[in-house]
């Protein structure tokens, strides 16, 4: 081994004695809740796929029809080969969905924030170095996205608003623009956004408000249409709720032209397949109409939070299908998942860097696809394991 290669084994064997190793495992999706693995069944509560609709044959279809249609790939960026018609198509809906002016198709979440928050804050389009005001637990592409840009972020304590207004008003006299950088459901934790509080923030300072929507999106809001229409500029994906993938910036039609001229993400990157724009034009037509399953989805989350906290369990500030159970040490939330697997139950370890050290938990994502019995059966296994508290 070269040494340069050594220094990678060296972390890894770090990872090992901190019990934060990642590995890959094999798995099949049998449907929106069911995972086969070594040829054993578990019931899925790790997944995305909030509304189920990963399966949905709706979604299977146009997507088969528009490989059809268009073919496998779309060959480059829709700078050089061109724009093909589904493109412009889902955008107007996604701009109707989020009651925008203009949306713009990226090739994901991650990619999405990574490439766009460095072209809104580019210096020289703006003038200036921009203060940006962001969220101590916003997502990792969003910290990518700001280290791209090379700017030094102003981090406010996680959701809270009063912090966020004593930063504004410490730097109210810098001309520089200024932005706010949120989530509106966190992916960890399961809590809300003070959004109205935020947005209120962002007007009085004068600010461009950016929010993430990726586990709002299908899920909360009317239609499912989200929660941060008083945002400025939202990010969203197709991964989660919308069963599908790829993601999406709904804005103004300037801020659209501008990353059309600006955007990493966009001009370098080959567009998403025909294939992949099929299924998020079939679920764009679905997620509307399914305020029973969203209903039912935030019921079985509640009830879950209910019987949890009464067994002993801290499950944070959970008010959403995001339930973590917060354990405390890498080693006894491994230790959990592993109890929740033999019983039946996959149910992912989520430990540092993803979440603060010391916070390691399992983290429960619910979906529509889940049964009272599924729930029911977690929580009977739950009740009967020694592990309750975190540290
Ligand atoms: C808040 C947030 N933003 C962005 C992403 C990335 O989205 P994608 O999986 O579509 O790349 C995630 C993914 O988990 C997320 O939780």
């Amino acid at each position: 081994m070269v040494k340069t290669e050594s220094l990678y084994a060296n972390f890894i064997t770090q990872r090992e004695s901190d019990h934060t190793r990642r590995f890959l495992t094999p798995v099949t999706h049998k449907n929106a809740h069911l995972i086969d693995s070594n040829n054993q069944k578990y019931i899925n509560f790790s997944s995305n796929d909030y509304l189920g609709l990963s399966q949905h044959p709706a979604l299977i279809q146009r997507s088969q029809e528009w490989v059809g249609q268009y073919g496998a790939g779309s060959a480059a960026s829709r700078l050089v080969t061109g724009n093909i018609a589904p493109f412009e198509a889902i955008e107007d809906k996604i701009a109707q969905f989020k009651s925008k002016e203009a949306a713009l198709i990226m090739v994901s979440g991650f990619q999405a924030n990574s490439s766009i928050l460095p072209a809104l804050f580019d210096t020289k389009a703006l003038g200036a170095e921009p203060l940006v005001f962001s969220d101590k637990l916003n997502h990792a592409s969003m910290h990518l996205g700001c280290a791209a840009a090379g700017i030094k972020q102003i981090r406010f304590r996680h959701n809270d608003a009063a912090h966020l207004g004593e930063l504004l008003e410490k730097h109210k006299d810098n001309e520089a623009p200024k932005f706010i950088l949120t989530e509106s459901v966190y992916s960890m934790d399961g809590d809300i956004a003070p959004i109205d509080e935020i947005s209120a923030l962002s007007k009085k300072y004068d600010c461009l408000f950016i929010c993430d929507e990726a586990h709002a999106t299908g899920v909360l809001g009317k239609s499912g249409s989200g929660i941060a229409y008083k945002a400025d500029i939202v990010i969203g994906t197709f991964s989660k709720a919308f069963g599908s993938f790829g993601a999406y910036v709904a804005c103004s039609q300037t801020i659209k032209d501008y990353l059309i001229n600006k955007c990493s993400g966009l001009i370098y990157a080959t567009a998403l397949p025909p294939s992949v724009l099929g299924s998020i034009d079939a679920a764009l037509d679905f997620v509307a109409t399914m305020d029973e399953e969203r209903n039912q989805l935030q019921n079985t989350a509640q009830y879950f939070r209910d019987q949890i906290t009464k067994i002993g369990f801290d499950c944070g500030a959970s008010q959403t299908q995001i339930v973590p159970l917060i354990i405390g040490s890498s080693d006894e939330a491994l230790k959990l998942a592993a109890q929740l697997k033999n019983a039946g139950f996959w149910a992912t370890a989520i430990r540092p860097p993803t979440v603060p050290k010391g916070s390691a938990r399992i983290r429960f994502a619910f979906s529509a696809a889940h049964t009272q019995e599924d729930v029911q059966n977690l929580l009977e296994s739950l009740s009967n394991f020694q592990i309750k508290k975190a540290a």
